[in-house]
Parts: C-alpha cells; structure tokens; sequence
C-alpha cells in the first residue's frame, strides 16, 4: 500500500502526467531531497518564493478549456520565474472570485468559449466580477492576453469584456490587452516580453532566490510539445461505423513508444495535420495559381501547393481572411459588416467556397499571406494507458462533406485517414475531466457521437485497476444498426458489470427524434440519486446543442426529483461544477 491517499497519489500523477522521462528523473530526486530535509518544504510552482520586501508577488490567472491558456501561462510564470521575480499561478476555475480585491498585480491569460463566453468553470468568477457587486479595484495593476478564434464573430470576447470591466474599477492596465486567433505563439510571446519587461522594470533589487533556480529546473514543457510534436507511427485505422451510416468514424491507434509522452484518462492529443492534396488542388484550380511557384511563409521559401499543404488553414474562414477578401469584393464587403450574415457565413462556408464564389484576383503571396497559420486540432484519447501501454487510441468522425456543388474535406480528419505512416501529436492535458480520484464514486457518463471516446478510457482505466464505482453510460448517435460506436465493447463491459446501466438514444430509428437528454429526464430519478450519493458526472461532444440541453435536463432533474426552485437547482449544478463532479469536455 502506497503511504499516501488516493487523493494525494491522483493529485501528484496528474501534476507529472506530461513529464518525460528525465523530468520525471529529476522529479524523483526533488522529492527525495525534500524528504531529506534538503530542500525547503514550502517549494512549489505556486508557492511564493521569500521575496525581498522591495519585490512584489505577480499573480498569474489562467481560464482555459482546452489548455493553451494554462501552457501559455505556465511558460509566462517561467519566464517570470527567470527574471527572479516572484509569481503565483491560479486556474480562475479554482479561485475564489473575492480573493481578487487584494491582489495588487495580475496577469490573465483568458480564453473564450461557447458563444462568447466563459470557459468552463470559470463563470462563478467572471458572474461576480462583472455583476454590480464587484468591488473598486483602483490598487490593481493588470495585463490581459485574451485568447480566440476569429472564426468566431465573438472573437476574443471574454478578455475583451474583462479588460473593460477592470477599466471601469479603476484598474490600471500596464500593457494593453492583446488578442490572439489560434496562431497565438507570436502574439502570446510578444505580450509575455513586454509584460516581464514592465514587472522587471519596476521591481527593484529582485535577487533571484535558490528557489527560482530549483524551479526553472522542473520546466512545464513536455518531452513532445504542440511546437515540437513526436512522430507517433499509425498501427490502425479502423472504420466503426456501419455500411449505411451517414457518417465515417475511425477509431484510430498511434504508437507512442519511444515519446516519453505520458496521459492520464481524460487528456487529448493534439495532432498537427496536413491539408487534403484533393483540395489544394481544388482552391489552385479556383484561383487559377500554380502550385509551383514559390512564396514565403514564416521567412522560408516553398512551393504555393506545399505552402497551402502544410502551414496555412485552408478549411476553416477567418475574419482577417474574409476582411483581405472584402478589400477586393464588395458583396463580401456588405456581408462583413454585417454581423449576422458574417456568423452565418462563417459556420457555412469554407475558404473554397470563398474563392469559389466571391471571385477575386490573387497573388500567390497575398493569398497566403490572407490565410492563418494551419494549427493543430485536438482529439479525447480513447485509450487507457494503463491498459495500452506506449499507446493512444482515437475516435475520429471524417469531415467530408458536400455543400454548394464541391466535395469539402477536414484537414485532420482526412490526414489521419489519409493513411500516413506518421502523426505528429502531443498531448493535451485536461486536469478538468478526470475521473474520481476515489475508485469507488460513481460515475455517469454522458456523450453523443465521438463524445463517447473519453468513456472507453475512463472504464478500461477502471477495470484495469479493478476499481469498485459503479459506471453508467448514456451514449446517443443516430442510428442503432450502424452507429453504435464500440458497440461490443459495450456489451461486454455490461455484462461483466465494468457498466452497471447503458442508456442508448438513437435519434433516426423512430419518428420523433431520442437524445440522450431525453434518456437524462427518463432515469431522473435514478441520476438523482446517484448525485446524491456522490457521484461525478460527465458530458463529452457536441457544445452547440447536446451539452445545452444536457445542462437543461439535468436542472429539470434537479428540480423535480430534488424538489428545488430554479435558482436552488442552478446553485446545486454550480456547486457540483466547483467540487469538480460535473465536468464537460465540449466542441
Ligand atoms: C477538446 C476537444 C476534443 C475533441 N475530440 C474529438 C474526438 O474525440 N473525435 C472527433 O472526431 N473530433 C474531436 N474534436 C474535434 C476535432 O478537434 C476537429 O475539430 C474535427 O475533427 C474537425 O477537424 P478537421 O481538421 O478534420 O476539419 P476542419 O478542417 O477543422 O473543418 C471543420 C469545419 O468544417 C465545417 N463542417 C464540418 N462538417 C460540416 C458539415 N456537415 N456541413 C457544413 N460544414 C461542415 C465546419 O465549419 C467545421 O468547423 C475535439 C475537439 C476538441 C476541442
Ligand atoms: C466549443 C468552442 C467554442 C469557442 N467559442 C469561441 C468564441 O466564441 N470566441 C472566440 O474567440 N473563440 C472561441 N473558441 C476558440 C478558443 O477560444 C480557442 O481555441 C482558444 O485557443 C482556446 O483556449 P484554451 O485552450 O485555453 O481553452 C471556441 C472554441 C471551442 C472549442
């Protein structure tokens, strides 16, 4: 038996879950000599160092969802940590919103969710800050890096917002807010320069403490990165959907032998695609351009084809891109100041469709030059570790479509069905969809679609450490015959009890359409009463209209089966959310 709780042992492989090996080398000495005595007790990344009483603390705020918020965070505090200043690091889902009134220097790196709004988790500290109860905040000194997509028409909204409300407090900005789109690297680098810069300018006598040193040596960087992914090779690439299915799902296994990657039930990889060659051709034919000559695309030269292949985001529309368009088109002109008809526009169409339809002339270079960096896209590991070493497993829907008369193909998508012999991948880490570290809470697990990979490594996680909590599924898709994903699986683990109940909504086998919320409200109940008795419960998949509508079932269950007005069951979710066993991974 381990000397420590289960509690403290899930803690600390989720504080080294994307250690590699010689991190975790060091890790093992670290503690050693903190067992020693040698080391101060007090050491860790968000601890405050002793500080000359001429240096003041940075509290560092990080609101993320899927994690490039808290990286671009955790290296800020580096190079804070670097320039022997003293920082403290805080997810704002763990912060109580009060707390902020005292603290006199923070930075916020803030991402935007949903439509516009608050990653998850977060809310309760964005409600307060923003409702007429906040306090004045004249002593605070504060920068913000606000994270996006500027697919979006909310582009950036959740720093936006804040950065005023904090204005409107007294709160004096030391370096304007900067936006990010997906391509954040520059920009977020930029900003973490200029923001150090003021901090160090203004901090006198800053000695760096042996603290600072100690930490630099446990760097936040993983072995594999999503700057620097490894080249996981492909073992399988296997279709899990049935012949007449509307849609193609791969369940996909990479080898990450060799990685030193390391995840935990609950985490993504990232993966790193190439564009379709099919639709590099298309958009070449399109813009009449040859894909032979050659352009410059982050100060190196290549062909456009490999350009257009490999660095630039040639699916998804932008509102730079579109904006480069209305400069030489005046029906996108209308459509770009119009914000309705730009959301639209932007949801429906991809860069094909543009080129296609709102016919300009282009330059090779100003074409790429339009276009955003292509950045990788994240897919929920399927696969317990435990049970796959050296392994990650995915499920993966195909983006191949027709709109509009022309065939659209997703980049990853296709690249990872496309064949390669390798992928280069990283891992995300989601220390906001974890499993109980209790083996023996419940769990109810809610997903349509390809929500359902997460579950397959949550139970395989559960089984192979012969943990005791009862696992509920609830899975929805379309129909029952062809889109039962890991159907089998399913069927076993039923029967040998690893899932104690398995709810399926098929929405297309009858006339009225079945959702899995509609399975929420049938078992209330039963969901109620497992709340009661402590379980977790998870939603994966659609963040449009499955987790909105899951979130409704579940207050409708809240207030019959609880018996609670509506503002008493909205406090139950919120207060299930911050004891983190309601947990979503969305979109
Ligand atoms: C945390 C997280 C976990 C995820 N996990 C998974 C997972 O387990 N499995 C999974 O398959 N995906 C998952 N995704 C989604 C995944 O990251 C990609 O967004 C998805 O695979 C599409 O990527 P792509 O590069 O193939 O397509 P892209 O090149 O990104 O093109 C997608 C775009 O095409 C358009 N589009 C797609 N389908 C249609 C259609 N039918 N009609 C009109 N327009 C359409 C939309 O504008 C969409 O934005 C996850 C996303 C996140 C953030
Ligand atoms: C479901 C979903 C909804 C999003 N909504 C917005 C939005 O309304 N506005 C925006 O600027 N970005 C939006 N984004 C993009 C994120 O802000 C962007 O991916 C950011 O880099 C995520 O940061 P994080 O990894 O720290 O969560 C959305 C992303 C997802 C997955």
């Amino acid at each position: 038996m381990p000397p420590v709780g289960a509690d403290s042992l899930n803690a600390l492989r989720s504080v080294v879950a994307g250690y590699d090996k010689e991190q975790l080398l060091w890790s093992s000495g670290f503690l050693a000599g903190m067992a020693a005595g040698r080391v101060a007790d007090s050491l860790s990344p968000v601890t405050q160092p002793v500080a000359s009483p001429a240096t003041s603390t940075w509290l560092i705020f990080f609101a993320t969802e899927t994690g490039s918020s808290r990286r671009v965070a955790e290296s800020l505090a580096d190079r804070y940590r670097e320039a022997g200043l003293v920082v403290e690091l805080h997810d704002l889902r763990d912060y109580r919103p009060k707390a902020l009134a005292r603290v006199e220097n923070a930075l916020f790196v803030l991402a935007t969710h949903g439509i516009g709004e608050a990653p998850d988790g977060t809310e309760i500290f964005f409600e307060y800050w923003l409702s007429d109860k906040a306090p004045r905040l004249d002593s605070l000194n504060y920068s913000i890096l606000a994270l996006g997509d500027s697919s979006y028409v909310d582009f950036c909204e959740m720093g936006r917002v804040f950065d005023e409300r904090l204005q409107q407090l007294g709160a004096t900005a030391v370096v304007d807010t900067v936006e990010c789109d997906l391509d954040y690297e520059t920009p977020a680098s930029d900003w973490t320069r200029q923001v150090v810069d003021h901090a160090a300018s203004i901090s006198a006598a800053i000695k760096a403490s042996p603290q600072v040193s100690l930490l630099r040596a446990v760097s936040t960087t993983q072995a594999a990165s999503r700057e620097r992914p490894f080249d996981a090779e492909m073992l399988s690439n296997q279709k899990i959907t049935g012949n007449g299915s509307s849609k193609d799902v791969r369940h996909i296994e990479l080898d990450l032998e060799g990685s030193g990657l390391n995840y935990l039930p609950g985490d993504s990889l990232g993966v790193v695609p190439q564009n379709s060659p099919e639709l590099v051709e298309k958009l070449l034919e399109s813009l009449s351009l040859d894909g032979g000559q050659h352009v410059t695309v982050a100060g190196q030269e290549l062909p456009l084809s490999d350009a257009l292949t490999q660095c630039k985001e040639v699916t998804v529309l932008s509102k730079p891109f579109l904006d480069a368009v209305a400069t030489r088109n005046s029906a996108m002109q209308k459509i770009v100041s119009h914000r309705d008809e730009l959301s639209h526009l932007m949801k429906t169409h991809q860069v094909i469709d543009i080129v296609s339809d709102y016919k300009t002339a282009w330059e090779a270079q100003e074409f790429v030059d339009a276009l955003r960096k292509l950045t990788p896209r994240l897919y929920s590991i399927a696969s317990s570790p435990d049970a796959n070493p050296d392994e990650a497993h995915l499920t993966v829907a195909l983006v191949k479509y027709e709109q509009f008369g022309r065939t659209h193909w997703g980049s990853a998508s296709n690249f990872l069905n496309a064949g390669p012999d390798s992928v280069p991948v990283y891992v995300e880490k989601n220390d906001h969809f974890r499993l109980p570290a209790d083996g023996d809470t419940p769990i109810i697990m809610i997903g349509a679609g390809t929500g359902v990979a997460p579950y397959r490594a949550f139970v395989e996680h559960r089984r192979e450490h012969g943990h005791g909590g009862d696992n509920w599924l609830i899975f929805g898709d379309r129909n029952f015959s062809s889109d039962f994903l890991y159907q089998i699986e399913w069927l076993r683990y039923r029967k040998e009890g690893s899932l104690k109940y398995l709810d399926v909504a098929f929405s297309r086998d009858q006339q009225h359409k079945v959702y899995v919320q509609h399975r929420v409200l049938e078992q209330a109940q039963r969901i109620y009463s497992w709340l009661e008795r402590g379980a977790h419960i998870y939603v994966c998949g659609d963040a449009d209209r499955m987790a909105v509508d899951v979130n409704k079932a579940l207050l409708a269950v809240l207030r019959s089966e609880g018996n609670l007005s509506e503002e008493h069951a909205a406090d139950y979710l919120s207060q299930l959310k911050s004891e983190h066993r309601y947990q979503r991974d969305v979109y």
